[in-house]
């Protein structure tokens, strides 16, 4: 028998799936963190784009429109000398070096946006050193346009325009770079998280099924152990592996399968002294028998001789003594030989050979007829013409016969008429007997076919009997692997089926082949 610790050291089932559940459990916690980082970063960019480079285009464009105000006040002034327009310039100025402080914090933005507003700032420095503050500290009016100092402001202006332009697509590019590295985020995060997410229901999923085939691996081999001990296998014991559950519940079946070996042996040993002693009770009963048979055939046998040597010589009391004393002796001669065949039909072998259960009964019925009609029974015989083959042993079965149609006889009692038949009922020969006589109480049905049983009816009205017959239809019938079956209602009559099972085409071949050779025996 296999021990209890083989394999045993895996841990239990509740270990097994705490892996399980671990792996899950880490699994959840890395994705968490990830996507925690990821949103985090996310947002981060999100807000560089917020709180930095998009106010960087609005402090652009607003000191390109000061400066193009500047621009305008400053020519309308030159031309007009307005003092408005003056003032209107000089705002428009202070305006743009307040917007100064602005432009240069986004140089912290990107060191080459810083060199760009540098020469924005510049060339707006230019302009106003070379045009604009000289033009409104000189003379003005419409007699001091000069085409030529016109001409240089446009050139200066211009490149306030190209510089401010510059520093504009340069804003431009950091805010696509920044959505862009946003979406790459995003993409990478989501790619990351679904990789993870991949990663650890593939993870679980292969923890799982490893500790799933680690315990169900074992049950099913504890299944087919039980499966296999319920066949009557006795040999097969349960593989003491797995987790601890399933070493414990390996190692109760193994013991049981123990304990049912050692109730087995002893079993068969009280069943062997059984058998014993019952062959010892059986060979008591036949010899017996036997050693009974020859007084009683010489008791006969002397009794004849004397009624024969009495004839006419004695009174007619002697002779009613002699009778009762001849009744009685072949009365216990009968018993005797119920006695053999009981013992024989229970404890010896059967003779099996084919025989036709119909004709067998048509024999003994026309045997039977000349006691029946001095008894005033008339027994109808119902039986077909086409055999009706039984494996059975002859003598017993004719007993089963010879019992059964007796007692319907002698238990008719004042009716007329006892039916017998034989019919084929699919795989069955079945034998009827039927009576309309005395009958059995229905309290008694029961302990009929008890050996020495006899119902109260019968032995009030004085029938004659020892109460052996149904046992030994009984067990002849067994034997033949048949049933008995009886009916009957007191003052009503008696109906007893016997049924054999009919001897099919190809076991007929069989049975001929064994005939010829050594005859089936049924224990
Ligand atoms: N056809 C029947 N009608 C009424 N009673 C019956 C019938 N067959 C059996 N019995 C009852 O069952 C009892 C047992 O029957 P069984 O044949 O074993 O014994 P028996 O006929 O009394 O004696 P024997 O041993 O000589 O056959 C009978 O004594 C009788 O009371
Ligand atoms: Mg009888």
């Amino acid at each position: 028998m296999a021990s209890a610790a083989g394999g045993g050291g895996r841990g239990s089932v509740g270990r097994r799936l705490g892996a399980s559940v671990a792996v899950n459990f880490f699994v959840l916690v890395v994705v968490g963190v990830a996507g925690i980082i990821g949103t985090t970063r996310a947002h981060d960019s999100v807000d560089y784009l917020a709180k930095q480079v998009e106010p960087a285009a609005t402090v652009n464009a607003d000191a390109l429109q000061e400066l193009t105000d500047a621009e305008t006040y400053v020519w309308g002034y030159g031309i007009s000398g307005e003092q408005s327009l003056l003032d209107k310039y000089v705002a428009a100025r202070t305006r743009f070096r307040e917007n100064r402080a602005r432009l240069e914090r986004l140089r912290s933005l990107d060191p080459q946006l810083g060199l760009l507003v540098d020469d924005f700032l510049l060339s707006a420095q230019n302009w106003f050193a070379a045009y604009a503050d000289p033009r409104t500290a000189g003379p003005v009016g419409l007699g001091t346009f000069d085409a030529l100092r016109f001409d240089r402001a446009q050139v200066l202006f211009a490149d306030v325009r190209t510089t401010n332009a510059a520093v504009s697509e340069r804003v431009r590019e950091l805010s696509t770079a920044a959505e862009r590295s946003s979406n790459d985020l995003e993409r990478s995060l989501v790619i990351m998280l679904v990789g993870v997410l991949v990663a650890g229901a593939a993870g679980s999923l292969f923890v799982a099924r490893r500790s799933g085939q680690q315990v169900t691996e074992p049950l099913g081999a504890l299944e087919e152990t039980a499966q296999r001990l319920a066949r009557g296998d006795h040999a097969a014991r349960a593989p003491v592996t797995g987790p601890r559950e399933v070493v414990q519940v390996a190692s109760a079946i193994n013991r049981m399968a123990d304990e049912n070996d050692r109730a087995r042996a002893v079993e068969s040993r009280v069943v062997d002294q059984l058998r014993a002693l019952d062959a010892v009770k059986s060979d008591f009963v036949s010899n017996v028998s036997h050693e009974l048979r020859t007084p009683l055939t010489s008791i006969l046998g002397y009794l004849e001789l004397l009624e024969e040597e009495l004839v006419g010589r004695t009174a007619d009391t002697e002779q009613d003594m002699l009778r009762a004393a001849k009744r009685n002796v072949l009365r216990l001669g009968e018993l005797i030989e119920d006695l053999l065949a009981l013992t024989r039909s229970e404890s010896q072998g059967t003779e099996l050979k084919e025989l036709d259960l119909a004709s067998l009964t048509r024999d003994l019925v026309t045997d039977l007829r000349v006691a029946s009609s001095q008894q005033g029974v008339e027994i109808r015989l119902g039986v077909p013409a086409a055999p009706v083959p039984v494996m059975a042993d002859a003598g017993q079965i004719a007993r089963v016969v010879t019992n059964l149609v007796s007692n319907a006889v002698k238990f008719s009692q004042g009716a007329s008429e006892v039916a017998v038949s034989v019919v084929r009922d699919g795989d069955d020969a079945v034998l009827t007997v039927e009576d309309h006589g005395i009958g059995i109480p229905s309290e008694e049905l029961d302990q009929l076919g008890s050996r020495f049983y006899r119902a109260s009816n019968a032995v009030h009205l004085g029938i004659t009997g020892t109460g052996l017959g149904l046992r030994i239809v009984q067990a002849i019938v067994e034997n033949h692997h048949g049933s008995v079956d009886l009916r009957s209602v007191q003052g009503v009559g008696t109906t007893v089926w016997v049924r054999l099972p009919v001897l099919q085409p190809d076991e007929s071949h069989r049975a001929d082949a064994a005939d010829s050779t050594d005859p089936a025996e049924v224990g």
